[in-house]
């Protein structure tokens, strides 16, 4: 008989967790004291681990010694102040403390039997987020959390793929996004079968913006070609600048051809959270699908993507294999939400209570501020920018992402961007747009202060 192995009891979890939680809240303490962008060389992390997993059992004391010593070098501080690079990624204590009863439960929700409480939860919380942002009233009862915005724009092109005649009619199929939609569309697009010669990047305007023109002509022309447009997806608060799709005009196209309209707003769409800037939403309720990403922006940790969908049928029909052992009575009964038949995994984590911790936290009027101040600095920073001559803005700026260049070309883009990089006291990445580099500066942490975003431009001056 094997011996039992030291299960940690529930008196030594207790001890542990509360160092773990402590070294947490030291790390948050001493972020500033840190490199924003990880300096160690590639193999470092590994060059400092054994080679072979440990024969006996270690001190939790030791584990987490290690990771002052091995993991904190080898990170990028994404929750510093000064992290401006691509989009942010919120973490929040709630949120964790969420994640960390969710851990702790252990449940796992692959149908409404196996836990109640992760299934409805889930949909409530969803239906909180309809409410929070204003959006249609055809998502309330319709929303999903995924691991992420790519998962999630997959799952939308396999639902109009199910609409518009499965695979049977996946030879002719054609779908529809702009030249400056992130590259997970065209990723989900290849992994349900659209391969890139057909998806249309349709061309956007001076401002980066679809032209609803453009996708009607495209439509058009493919529809007399005998092909069958089934897929539009649309960009509320693009990557690169974060430009506005014009979704009430492109899904108007989109509605009236019979394709699918998504909209992806995985950065932007939290904004709708503040009245002033449910313009966001404008359009939506032309949309199959919408999602965005509470964990971008919205104060809950990675991984929480909110996905909707104006009619869940086509993705559960497109999802949904039943084999003996996974039936039961109260799937059967047609009154509960199996999740599984929304998404790709079977198991699924218990990521609703970050949601619920975080609102119930924070309030929406706290959601509201923590958008607004980085708003607000964003507006400053534009007008830094455009009072300086030796920078020009490359585009408007829309909610808290500043796009600007040096006048004196790439080199000297690229000279202001390394050194800021370089000084380990922000962190900055870039896009090309129109073939010039451009440098993003994405505002939303919630450690970001004003101040750090007055010495970032001070970087940025002394660089220039
Ligand atoms: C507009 C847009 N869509 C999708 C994504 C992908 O997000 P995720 O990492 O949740 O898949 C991003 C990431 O920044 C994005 O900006």
């Amino acid at each position: 008989m094997a011996e039992r192995p030291n299960y940690m009891s529930p008196e030594d979890f207790r001890g542990a967790g509360h160092r773990a939680v402590d070294w947490v809240a030291g790390y948050h303490e001493r972020i500033e004291e840190f490199p924003v962008l990880s300096e160690v060389a590639p193999g470092w992390v590994r060059s400092q681990l054994p080679a072979e997993p440990p024969e006996q059992g270690e001190d939790f004391a030791d584990v987490l010694a290690d990771l002052d010593r091995i993991v904190v070098p080898g990170l990028t501080h994404w929750q510093a102040p000064g992290f401006f690079g691509y989009f942010p990624a919120n973490a929040s204590g709630p949120a964790a403390l969420g994640d960390l009863v969710s851990s702790g439960l252990g449940a796992v929700g692959l149908l409404w039997l196996t836990s109640p409480a992760v299934a409805e939860l889930e949909q409530h919380m969803l239906d909180w987020l309809v409410s929070a942002l204003e959006l249609p009233e055809r998502y309330r009862g319709n929303g999903v959390i995924q691991n992420s915005a790519s998962s999630a724009t997959l799952c939308a092109a396999l639902a109009a793929r199910e609409r518009a005649g499965g695979i049977d009619a996946l030879a002719e199929l054609v779908a529809y996004t702009s030249e400056q939609a992130h590259s997970s569309v065209v990723k989900g697009l290849r992994i349900i079968g659209i391969p890139a010669e057909r998806v249309r990047a349709i061309a956007t305007t001076p401002d980066f913006a679809m032209r609803a023109d453009h996708l009607a002509y495209e439509i058009v022309k493919d529809r007399s070609d005998g092909l069958t447009p089934f897929f539009v997806a649309a960009t509320v608060g693009t990557t690169s600048t974060t430009a506005i799709d014009p979704v009430a005009e492109v899904g108007w196209v989109a509605n009236n051809f019979e394709a699918w309209m998504h909209v992806d707003a995985a950065f932007a769409g939290s904004a709708a959270v503040c009245p002033e800037m449910r313009w966001l939403n404008d359009g939506l309720d032309t949309a199959d699908s919408y999602v965005f990403n509470p964990h971008k922006w919205l104060l809950t940790n990675f991984d929480c993507s909110a996905l909707y969908l104006a009619d869940p049928r086509h993705l559960i029909n497109a999802m949904s294999i039943t084999p003996e052992y996974l039936r039961n009575e109260a799937s059967d009964s047609g009154e509960v939400v199996d999740y599984r038949d929304w998404e790709i995994p079977l198991g699924r984590r218990f990521r609703a209570l970050k949601l619920w911790f975080v609102m119930r936290h924070y309030g929406l009027e706290g959601l509201r501020s923590h958008i607004r101040r980085h708003v607000a600095w964003a507006a400053e920073l534009t007008d830094w920018v455009a009072a300086d001559d030796r920078f020009e803005l490359v585009t408007p700026t829309v909610v808290s992402l500043v796009c600007f260049r040096h006048i004196d070309g790439d080199d000297a883009t690229q000279r202001v961007l390394d050194a800021v990089n370089q000084s380990g006291q922000a962190f900055l990445t870039h896009t090309n747009l129109d073939d010039k580099l451009v440098i993003r500066v994405a505002i939303g942490s919630p450690q970001t202060e004003r101040h750090h975003v007055e010495e970032l431009w001070n970087l940025v001056q002394s660089a220039a």
